[in-house]
């Protein structure tokens, strides 16, 4: 097949650029740049079957026939959406239209990255894919939050008016080597900190609880869901949860820092609790997890150690 990866040079993005290229499909990728890499991209420059294009998704666009077309563009990082609010919220409609656009006109089946943050700050713990969610439309991560809910209900839109072969992935906090170093998502925060001997800052006690995915597993979860009949949003993340002061522990044990752990205030919004109910993809794919924190980490750390030091020499 031929597919399109909107966002592909970000994190998620190119690892799943490899992967489709990994099952021998012939890979177009387009983003612009605005959270992502090139260099996300630098170890396909010679992959005859790969082809990179700068696009802003919010703007119509037309590369020809796919069959596929995931949509994976959007910051998706605090840091990043909230520095790039109504850009998040651009991408999350405009782009998103455009992307159902594009599947529509060439008959392709679309699939859609969408996020746990639909879920807002939840009630119902852990998360079920028919809870609908504990959300602020008005608060500083409304930007995000709301525009993969609208996402979303755009998604349902073209499966039900216009009859587009859709899915949708609520994505979980994932982890791995190319997650940008700065863009302060708690691992990558972390790393970074006992990596360069600063302090890791955990927000209140620490007590709020996350799950972290190894971007395998995350993967392999978007590709099954990809290839299934199941057009309603499915969680794919790991269920064992960590609260946010285990998981700083986590890191300097990894990393064997000496870094101690300082405590800041909680930002507003920032949810108690997070965790997937994964039972509807084990049921319906047989996919779960199989890498777990300490080893997602270890396997992470050789990335972050460059990643440290080419920041480090950037400055
Ligand atoms: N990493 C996670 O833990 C996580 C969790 C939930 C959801 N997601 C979703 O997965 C997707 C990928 O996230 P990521 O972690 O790889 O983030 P990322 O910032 O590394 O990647 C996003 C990519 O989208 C590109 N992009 C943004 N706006 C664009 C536009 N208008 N046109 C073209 N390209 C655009 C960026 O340049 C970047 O390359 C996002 O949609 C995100 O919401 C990620």
């Amino acid at each position: 097949m031929r597919v399109l990866v909107a966002g592909g040079a970000g994190f998620l993005g190119s690892h799943l650029c490899d992967a489709l290229l990994g099952e021998g499909h012939n890979v177009l990728c387009v983003d612009n740049l605005i959270t992502g890499r090139e260099d996300n991209l630098a170890h396909l420059t010679n992959e005859s079957r790969f082809e990179f294009k700068i696009q802003d998704i919010s703007q119509p666009f037309d590369f020809g026939k796919v069959e596929y077309v995931y949509n994976f563009a959007s910051p998706a990082s605090p840091v990043d959406y909230m520095e790039h609010g109504v850009e998040t919220l651009q991408v999350g409609s405009f782009g998103t239209f455009h992307c159902l656009e594009y599947a529509k006109k060439y008959g392709a089946k679309f699939f859609m990255a969408s996020t746990s943050e639909c879920y807002g700050d939840p009630e119902v713990h852990p998360q079920v894919e028919t809870y609908w969610g504990h959300v602020n439309p008005i608060g500083p991560r409304s930007v995000y939050d709301e525009a993969k809910r609208f996402s979303e209900a755009l998604t349902m839109a073209y499966l039900r008016y216009h009859k587009v072969d859709t899915h949708i992935v609520r994505i979980f906090n994932t982890y791995g080597p190319r997650l940008q170093v700065n863009d302060g998502r708690v691992i990558s925060n972390f790393m970074k900190q006992a990596l360069t001997g600063e302090d890791l800052t955990v927000y209140g006690e620490g007590q709020q609880t996350r799950s972290f995915c190894y971007v395998s597993d995350e993967i392999e979860g978007i590709l099954r869901l990809a290839k299934s009949d199941e057009h309603l949003p499915t969680n794919i993340g790991n269920p064992n949860e960590f609260t946010i002061l285990e998981c700083a522990k986590k890191v300097l044990e990894v990393t064997g820092s000496k870094s101690k752990i300082k405590h800041e205030p909680l930002p507003q919004d920032d949810p108690k609790q997070r965790r997937p109910d994964i039972s509807k993809a084990k049921r319906l794919f047989g996919w779960e997890p199989k890498i777990q924190l300490e080893e997602g980490l270890k396997l992470s750390l050789e990335y972050f150690k460059k990643a440290v030091a080419r920041t480090a020499v950037a400055k």
